[in-house]
């Protein structure tokens, strides 16, 4: 995937920033307002009876905070939250060390939870239902399996896939959460609090005109604001001001809805080499030179969700609203043949 400046995804520029800017605790956490009311009740609950919290699965696409979400709990519960990713753990024994590792009701996190191998999955069964480890030692017919029992912990799982989790695995955690975008007030707040923080002056128009253009994803929201500040300082006073913003995004080539080159191709591909749609996921990746999966979590979502796209079962259909946008005149209805 190429670096886009309105990716949800995590790029490398984003990481040094992404610590500093990020809430430490549920009352600085904006937006998300369900599963926040909800953490908290579970949270005080843990906490007043001494136990470890029942094991959280994150979901939703990329950017929305499930990272964030998981060392707020860690910090809420007082606890440190040991890190890995579903793709980084190779070996069962990896997975083996971190949990013999980890102190009561400390918080091990697995990002991408949904690309673990189904032999490294079966270790964190017995693991998170009974805190036990089932280890085999020794090789050929004198290995044997013993149980280790283990400290109490909790597993934060994040996934922008929950479909793709095994159902045992599933089945395993007490405490399941949707992350959804953001809408626009939300993510002003967070900008004013990123700029805040970053000793930035910002208009509240100007956060505003971020906000929009962040397809509801702090993530991107955060990286629109560091360019419109450098842009603020190199052309401007280093205020950021809405007319700075404005100029700063048009040379980002962000539009209004905040699409990009590759929102378009998308929608533009479906209209004019499939008739609108339906169009089967691999056909419309074929034509785009994208990966599937990428389609799917990433660009998808967001463009659904604005209404630009729908999906149905026979494939993608890019709605009236995407013709409008692309400034193409939609057929007329009962012309075709869904
Ligand atoms: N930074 C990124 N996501 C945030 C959120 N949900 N609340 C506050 N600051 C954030």
């Amino acid at each position: 995937m190429t670096d886009r400046v309105v990716a949800g995804g995590r790029l490398d520029e984003d990481a040094q920033y992404e610590a500093g800017l990020r809430p430490r605790l549920l009352r600085e956490y904006i937006g998300q307002g369900r599963v926040r009311d909800n953490l908290v009740v579970s949270i005080a609950a843990a906490r007043g009876r001494g136990e470890a919290l029942d094991h959280v699965l994150l979901y939703g696409p990329p950017g929305l905070g499930k990272t964030t979400l998981a060392y707020v709990i860690g910090n809420e519960m007082g606890v440190p939250v040991r890190a890995t990713a579903g793709p980084v753990i190779e070996k069962a024994g990896d997975l083996a060390a971190m949990l013999t590792n980890l102190q009561p009701r400390e918080v091990l996190f697995i990002d991408e939870i949904h690309r673990m191998s189904p032999a490294i999955e079966e270790i964190l069964y017995p693991a998170m239902e009974d805190y036990e480890l089932d280890i085999v030692i020794g090789q050929g017919p004198s290995a044997r399996s013993v149980t280790v029992p283990r400290q109490t912990f909790t597993l934060i799982g994040a996934t922008t896939r929950a479909g793709l989790l095994s159902a045992p695995l599933r089945a395993r955690f007490g405490i399941v959460h949707r992350l959804d975008f953001y809408d626009e007030r939300d993510i002003q707040e967070i900008v004013r609090r990123s700029a805040g923080i970053l000793g930035v002056e910002i208009d509240a128009a100007a956060g505003l005109e971020i906000a929009r253009r962040s397809r509801g994803t702090p993530r991107i929201a955060n990286r629109l604001l560091r360019r419109v500040r450098d842009y603020a300082q190199v052309r401007a006073d280093g205020r950021i001001t809405v007319e700075v913003a404005h100029a700063a995004l048009e040379l980002l080539e962000v539009d209004d809805h905040g699409f990009d080159e590759l929102d378009r191709r998308l929608l533009r591909t479906i209209i004019e080499k499939f008739s609108g749609g339906p169009v089967g996921i691999n056909s419309l990746a074929a034509a785009i030179h994208e990966e599937k999966d990428a389609i799917e979590d990433i660009y998808e979502p967001f463009l659904i969700q604005a209404g630009f796209l729908d999906r149905t079962p026979r494939g993608r259909v890019a709605t009236a609203r995407a013709y409008e946008y692309l400034g193409l005149r939609a057929p007329e209805k009962g012309s075709r043949l869904w």
